[in-house]
């Protein structure tokens, strides 16, 4: 079983052996490779929904899984206490619901749990609040998927508020990377920032804000 290049990138930064829940699994394509692989040794699969979690326990039971992985209606993590779990993905949804999602687990603050998290949209407001929720970013990493880019954050609990500048808010840790794909992502970000200036004042001090950082990401290119 294969995973497309954005899953294959979360399941990378699973730990081995670890216990695993997977949050709005859909499919559960995540826990069925990292249980089949071997890479994880229980797994939790989550869904908001019914039809994803039938869809999970579809592909569970095709795969012979059904009593390796454990299928869940959970609202993020409401249903899923913290021993089932080390190894936290919330990976295809909007970095606000991944915010929400952390926020509504507060035994996510603990400094042996990890937290791989892949924002569809809006990955400053994660960055923003991981930094000022004493969450560090252990790495980051961009992958492109059919032809889209995508970031995944690994990072885990040690209370200690940071600093977060426009930079990191927007590029994270990706900022000294320069591989193919974390070149990519800038760009991605780079132009979306060249659209959204467009809509505010020149004299204004977000207009300002978003202009330095234009600059910052025009100034890093070959
Ligand atoms: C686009 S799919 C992503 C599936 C898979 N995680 C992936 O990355 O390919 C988003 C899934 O998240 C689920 N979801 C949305 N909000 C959720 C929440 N608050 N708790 C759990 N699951 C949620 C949706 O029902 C849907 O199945």
């Amino acid at each position: 079983m294969k995973l497309d290049e954005r899953l294959a990138l979360c399941a990378s930064f699973v730990r081995e052996y670890s216990k695993i829940a997977d949050i709005g699994t859909d499919h559960a394509y995540l826990p069925v490779y990292l249980i089949k692989s071997g890479r994880a040794d229980h797994a939790v699969a989550a869904d908001v929904r019914v039809g994803p979690l039938e869809n999970a326990k579809k592909n569970i039971s095709e795969n012979g899984l059904s009593d390796r992985i454990k299928t869940v209606l959970s609202d993020g993590l409401e249903k899923i206490s913290s021993d089932e779990a080390d190894d936290i993905v919330i990976a295809g949804m909007g970095g606000e619901l991944i915010v929400k999602i952390i926020e509504a687990a507060p035994w996510l603050k603990n400094s042996s749990k990890h937290l791989i998290l892949q924002p569809m949209t809006r990955a400053e407001e994660l960055r923003e609040y991981l930094c000022r929720e004493g969450f560090r970013i252990i790495t980051e990493k961009a992958c492109i998927s059919c032809k889209k880019s995508y970031s995944v954050i690994l990072c885990e609990y040690d209370g200690a508020e940071r600093e977060c500048s426009d930079v990191y808010r927007y590029i994270g840790e990706l900022d000294n990377d320069k591989s193919m794909e974390a070149e990519r992502y800038k760009y991605v970000i780079n132009e979306k920032l060249k659209k959204k200036i467009k809509g505010y004042n020149e004299g204004s001090e977000e207009y300002k804000r978003l202009n330095d950082l234009i600059d910052y990401l025009d100034s890093g290119k070959e």
